[in-house]
């Protein structure tokens, strides 16, 4: 309709504009149609000497990688044979304009039940790098996750870094014997016990692990000298962050969550679970064989404490293409390392790592990242529409009345909030994205997200940590199905600030649908007066998952230009189960092509069957024993 005004000039500038475009277009890959079949099911697996049954997909762990090109349709048809309800999300990939597809339980979309099928469908444009998809249900997608890939449309050779001899994905996870769905009851319920029982590099124990002497298979990455591999690194980890190093190698981290970043080198790389990190690694080390080995960090006692987590893959070069064996020249002129042996001795070498409760180490590298000067980035949004101040951390409601012991008694349960309120879904047994779209009445059980942390105190006085009286007057908080409106394309600066009261783990916060400018970073309480000072406003680094550092807090800008309902969580699955979650509703915009369209014709419906529904999903908790407004 515009266009129709636009003057001669202008139209002959547009004219020449695509026709440049569509030139330059020739050499890169037409937009293909994607197709997979995810078959969701359960099979028995034997590790560490007991076979334990788990849901998977197509039979893998980690699921099939999903390999793109940036502009590619996507289709994935989803089969569940499984005895739960699913839901896939893309983590990472925009949706814009397509909020159907992204896959949140009772959020986006009823979910599939058992023996039913539903195909996602979604463009993945403007994006590429590595990202993952995961079932958004019940702690399940600690089996049900998998890489997804986007290459540039224009092939390797358009990397804004030298092109790698081969790409690999690294997928970091755990290993846990618990039932998955019955470990999300427990953090429900408050109960902050379970744990897994190892840590997977690429769905291998390694052989840190063993079972009456047999050891458990380590993943092995096979090397060629002088060659350069670009690891695409996913944390898909429920419980921690990690550190991975290689021995005897660098990592040069070229795009964090699917951004380019200016190289940055460094023997360690950092990423909590939703992080995914691309890096090239040189394999420029005396032929042999190294340990890469990825550590769980986490908060010093008086936190609460978990067994150390640590995997480890091997990094094998091949001798074939280094003619007269130079691996065993070399190696026999360096002798033994402090590693244990020589790089080509029967041992690999180990790399020394962080200690686990050294969380510094990840503030730095995340403090370190700054985007890469590239045609995609978007300029960071200097005039800022909204802001708020969001605390993270733990709180207790009382499971009956409005009055009860606390600091871990029984007559309270602990949830995890965002400025004092635990997420609950609405009873509602419509997804809460149909209801905006449709406008119902449902919408009225929300709750406005506070704009500013509804109480006063120092966040971070780790005097609050311990379980006692003095944070036993900060625990009382309430459950709400908690969301914040915004409009079309408004910048939102948001302050994620994280408190110490019964602990002080840092959080791994993940917006849908929405890349966000990582300003500032910093320790102790954010101070407006002295902390806008130090935003990074020319190259802040622009991720989906924001690592909120421990005792700190994180400021970033977004632009609220895909309207929807979108999901926005610390993605520890505990934080997650218990509550640490809103929803931000973008509003559509002006025109057609800036409004969601409908949902897709085949969508899933919760069926007559609706507790059914919501119950497996499991998000959902026990009303009956937890009135909306409890605590003070
Ligand atoms: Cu990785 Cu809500 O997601």
């Amino acid at each position: 309709m515009k266009r129709q005004n636009l003057p001669a000039v202008a139209l002959a500038v547009v004219a020449a504009v695509v026709l440049l475009l569509s030139t330059k277009a020739i050499p890169s890959a037409a937009a293909a149609a994607v197709e997979h079949t995810f078959v969701v099911s359960q099979m028995n697996m034997t590790h560490l000497c007991k076979e334990t049954l788990v849901t998977v997909v197509n039979g893998q762990l980690p699921g099939p990688v999903i390999e793109v090109t940036e502009g590619d349709s996507v289709a994935v048809h989803v089969v569940n044979k499984s005895p739960y309800n699913i839901t896939i999300h893309w983590h990472g990939v925009k949706q814009r304009f397509n909020c159907w597809a992204d896959g949140v339980p009772m959020i986006t979309q009823c979910p599939i039940l058992p023996n039913h099928n539903f195909t996602y469908r979604f463009d993945v444009a403007g994006q590429e790098g590595t990202l993952w998809w995961h079932s958004h249900t019940a702690c399940l997608r600690g089996t049900l996750h998998g890489a997804f890939i986007i290459r540039p449309r224009d092939g390797a050779g358009s990397y804004p870094f030298p092109k790698p001899y081969r790409e690999i994905p690294i997928v970091i996870g755990e290993w846990w014997e618990m039932d998955l769905v019955r470990v999300d009851n427990d953090f429900l319920d408050g109960f902050l016990d379970d744990e897994p029982i190892a840590a997977t590099i690429n769905g291998k124990l390694g052989d840190v692990y063993n079972c009456s002497g047999a050891v458990e298979d380590g993943y092995v990455l096979d090397v060629e000298p002088g060659k350069t591999y670009l690891l695409r690194v996913i944390n898909a980890a429920l419980f921690s962050e990690y550190y991975l190093k290689i021995a005897g190698h660098k990592f040069t981290v070229v795009a964090a969550d699917a951004n380019y970043v200016s190289p940055y080198t460094t023997d360690v790389i950092a990423l909590s679970p939703g992080e995914t990190v691309d890096a090239l690694v040189v394999a420029d080390a005396p032929p042999g064989r190294y340990y890469m080995v990825a550590l769980a960090n986490q908060s010093p006692k008086p936190d609460p404490q978990i067994p150390a987590f640590v995997t480890r893959a091997t990094v094998e070069y091949s001798n074939d293409n280094s003619p007269g064996n130079s691996a065993k020249a070399l190696s026999s002129s360096r002798g033994t390392g402090g590693g244990g042996g020589g790089p080509s001795g029967d041992v690999p070498v180990a790399p020394e790592m962080p200690d686990q409760h050294d969380t510094m180490t990840s503030f730095y590298f995340h403090g370190n990242l700054t985007s890469l000067r590239h045609a995609r980035l978007p300029p960071v949004p200097a005039r800022v529409d909204e802001r708020l101040i969001i605390t993270l951390g733990l709180g207790s409601v009382c499971r009956r009345g409005q009055s009860c012991k606390r600091s871990g008694s029984n007559e309270s349960i602990i949830v995890a909030t965002m400025n004092n309120v635990s997420f609950q879904l609405p009873t509602s047994t419509t997804p809460l994205l149909e209801a905006h779209y449709y406008n119902t009445s449902a919408m009225d059980a929300l709750q406005q997200l506070p704009d500013r942390p509804p109480r006063v105190f120092d966040y971070t006085d780790r005097a609050l940590i311990p379980w006692g009286p003095k944070e036993a007057q900060l625990e009382p908080t309430s459950r709400g199905s908690l969301a914040r409106r915004f409009q079309h394309g408004s910048t939102v600066e948001l302050v994620f600030q994280g408190t110490a009261v019964m602990q002080s783990d840092a959080n791994p916060m993940h917006l849908h649908g929405h890349d966000m400018f990582v300003l500032a970073q910093g320790l102790g309480n954010y101070d407006e007066a002295r902390d806008v000072a130090r935003y990074n406003l020319v190259d802040p680094p622009v991720r989906n998952t924001v690592h909120v550092p421990r005792i700190g807090w994180v400021a970033v800008r977004f632009v609220t230009d895909n309207p929807g309902v979108w999901y926005m969580h610390c993605h520890f699955e505990f934080h997650l189960s218990m509550g640490m979650t809103a929803v931000f509703i973008v509003e559509d915009g002006p025109t057609m092509d800036t409004s969601l369209p409908p949902p897709p014709a085949d969508f899933p419906t919760c069926g007559h069957d609706d507790n059914l529904a919501r119950d497996e999903v499991h998000i959902q908790t026990k009303k009956s024993e937890v009135s909306r407004v409890e605590g003070e």
